[in-house]
């Protein structure tokens, strides 16, 4: 007989396919250099029995197309099929109730308040909220990076056609780039017109991770709102808001 019981936590414990195996999470990361972790046969083992493996073929993009671990699999399709028994009830009974909890489990993940949390289907789209949002007028400028994600690229390239604003690009050649060379970069491309920073945390191209406190800092010192693009960063890399003090961050959680 079916608990028809509107307690989110009563009903997680009727139905035990919904909760995620315990047993099944990340290893905790070891504090070690990342050479030494590289080597670390045993946890990288740990992290592979997480994953469903391929029957002959290695998967080498972990970005892009990553394959989820088995418990976002097995999550990811309880839920439909609770869900497809009858959408009406579950979703909105229910699974608006999960949703809150999740707003909070990020805030405190990246160091935010709840209502600064916004859900939408991908980073994309958070991307071009974002972009095509932030009020600008002819002769604003931008500063944006040409290995930053090319949908986003592409935004503010409309912008530039439609609406006269200009886009300052920084390039970054390769991840042989130090440090100061490239707060240099973004530092020489700001100018007193410049309103909205486009920063990319990991760059997707080559796996790059910008210094983007330091250029987020330089940006704010000069009143610039600061857009960061936490595709690749979001649960590999800490990001604490109130630290890094940008105005708009978009992640993924896929
Ligand atoms: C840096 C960066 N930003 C944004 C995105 C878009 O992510 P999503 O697939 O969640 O829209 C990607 C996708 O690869 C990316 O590499």
């Amino acid at each position: 007989m079916r608990n028809w019981t509107s307690d989110w936590k009563e009903f997680l414990r009727d139905h035990p396919s919904l909760d995620v195996n315990p047993g099944l999470t990340y290893p905790p990361v070891p504090r070690v250099p990342a050479a030494s972790l590289a080597a670390d046969e045993a946890f990288w083992q740990q992290v592979r029995n997480l994953y469903p493996e391929p029957e002959e073929l290695i998967n080498l993009n972990s970005g892009a197309v990553s394959s989820s671990p088995r418990t976002v699999e097995k999550a990811f399709l309880a839920y439909y099929q609770l869900v497809n028994q009858l959408p009406s009830y579950y979703l909105f009974k229910f699974m608006e109730q999960g949703r809150e909890l999740i707003r909070e489990g990020l805030a405190g993940l990246v160091n935010c308040s709840k209502d600064e949390v916004a859900f939408l289907r991908n980073t994309t789209e958070a991307l071009n909220n974002v972009i095509f949002g932030i009020p600008l007028k002819a002769g604003d400028e931008v500063v944006a990076c040409r290995q930053d994600y090319s949908k986003a690229v592409a935004s503010w390239k409309q912008r530039e056609l439609r609406e006269g604003i200009k886009v300052n690009w920084v390039s970054l050649e390769g991840p042989e780039e130090t440090d100061e060379q490239i707060v240099s970069k973004y530092l020489s491309a700001f100018t007193h017109r410049t309103k909205v920073l486009h920063l990319t945390h990991v760059i997707n191209w080559n796996g790059q991770v910008l210094p983007v406190a330091q250029i987020i800092r330089e940006a704010k010192k000069r009143g610039v709102d600061v857009l960061l693009d936490g595709a690749h960063s979001l649960g590999l890399l800490e990001t604490d808001m109130a630290a890094l003090g940008c105005d708009y961050f978009v992640a993924a959680l896929h």
